[in-house]
């Protein structure tokens, strides 16, 4: 029986130029390398400069994506952003992607779940293309969190960055099984009682003003290892997949010792994960796309090989998808 899945034909990914190591942030505020090192694996960050916005940086990884799909913006029939800093309230970066390519055709709109925003965009895109309403979606996780940190609070400045990420999908017919290219599986889930543990204390509808991220870290990481696991096994039991099966790891990179709980807990090999937080942070939505980009560029995700992807963030969010490249 023939099936159709949302498969994997373009990856691309942008930085901003400005790298900002753990030493120049202990110029700001009082902390060390050896401190953000330990307690985060994280070495370097990007950020972005005065005027460049979530979609310009957006627009390159599209184009990069489409480039390597082969395809003309022309091709792309949807547009899924996740962004949690976007350019406007509205409208939407994904609009301003859509314009930006000289789009003027299919749909374009943002999803909001934070650090999850990619694996959500992911399953969106996922439900549009096997419904049969559109052939070919640019999903992108695009961010400038460093304009929503403040900048005298050590305890979560340290730990962000930005950048962008896409993918482009284009939906094929196949055989049924597992060996099929495409994404075999979406999980999402949400606990929306947590906002304290994690959020930017400023809205249109509540300060009228953008606000600054807070978090409770120790919470946050509390609760990650364990959502993550329970995603990813329900993943492995919805697709009689397992661990083994899994060529890469590609996880939310917000924090190495997340990551590493979690592939442990889940007997995964830690030669098979992909690790990015060390030279780009947390760039939230865009971590994921970020990673796939550069295992993708550099030889270690190949045509074929099956892909586990995971998230949590702020909401709670979080999520897991298992794809074949
Ligand atoms: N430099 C130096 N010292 C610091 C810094 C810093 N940047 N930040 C905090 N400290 C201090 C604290 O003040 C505290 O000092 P005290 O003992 O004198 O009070 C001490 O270091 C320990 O602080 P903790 O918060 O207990 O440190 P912890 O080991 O929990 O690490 C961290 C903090 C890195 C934030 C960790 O809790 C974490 O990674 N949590 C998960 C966060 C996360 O992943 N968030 C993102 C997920 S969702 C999303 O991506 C949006």
């Amino acid at each position: 029986m023939s099936v159709r899945r949302s498969v994997v034909v373009g990856c691309g990914h942008h930085l901003p130029e400005n790298v900002v190591t753990n030493a120049d942030l202990a110029k700001r505020v009082d902390t060390s390398d050896e401190w953000i090192i330990e307690r985060t694996g994280i070495r370097e960050r990007r950020i972005a400069a005065e005027g460049e916005t979530t979609s310009q940086l957006a627009i390159k990884a599209a184009r990069a994506a489409i480039a390597d799909a082969g395809l003309e913006p022309g091709d792309i029939d949807l547009i899924v952003l996740a962004t949690a800093t976007p350019d406007y309230t509205f409208p939407s970066t994904a609009t301003q992607v859509q314009a930006g390519l000289g789009i003027t055709h299919g749909a374009a709109f943002d999803v909001q779940a934070v650090c999850s925003g990619f694996v959500y965009a992911l399953a969106t895109a996922d439900n549009f293309l096997k419904a049969g309403s559109h052939k070919r979606a640019l999903v992108i996780g695009a961010e400038t969190f460093s304009r929503i940190l403040d900048w005298q609070d050590r305890t979560t400045c340290v730990l962000f960055g930005d950048g962008a990420g896409a993918l482009v999908l284009e939906a094929q017919d196949g055989e049924g099984g597992i060996a099929d290219r495409g994404i075999h599986s979406t999980h999402l889930r949400s606990d929306g009682r947590h906002l304290d543990k994690l959020y930017v204390d400023g809205g249109p509808s509540s300060t009228m003003t953008t606000g600054h991220l807070r978090m409770e870290g120790k919470e946050v990481f509390r609760h990650a290892v364990t959502n993550l696991a329970d995603i990813i096994e329900e993943a492995f039991r919805a697709t009689g997949l397992k661990a083994d099966d899994i060529a890469w790891f590609v996880p939310h990179q917000a924090n190495r010792r997340i990551i590493d709980a979690t592939a442990k807990k889940l007997s995964i090999d830690p030669s098979r994960v992909v690790i990015t937080v060390e030279k780009h942070g947390n760039t939230s939505a865009a971590s994921i796309p970020l990673a796939l980009a550069t295992a993708y560029g550099d030889g270690r995700i190949k045509k074929g090989d099956l892909v586990l992807m995971e998230a949590m963030g702020g909401g709670f969010t979080w999520g897991s998808a298992l794809v074949r490249w």
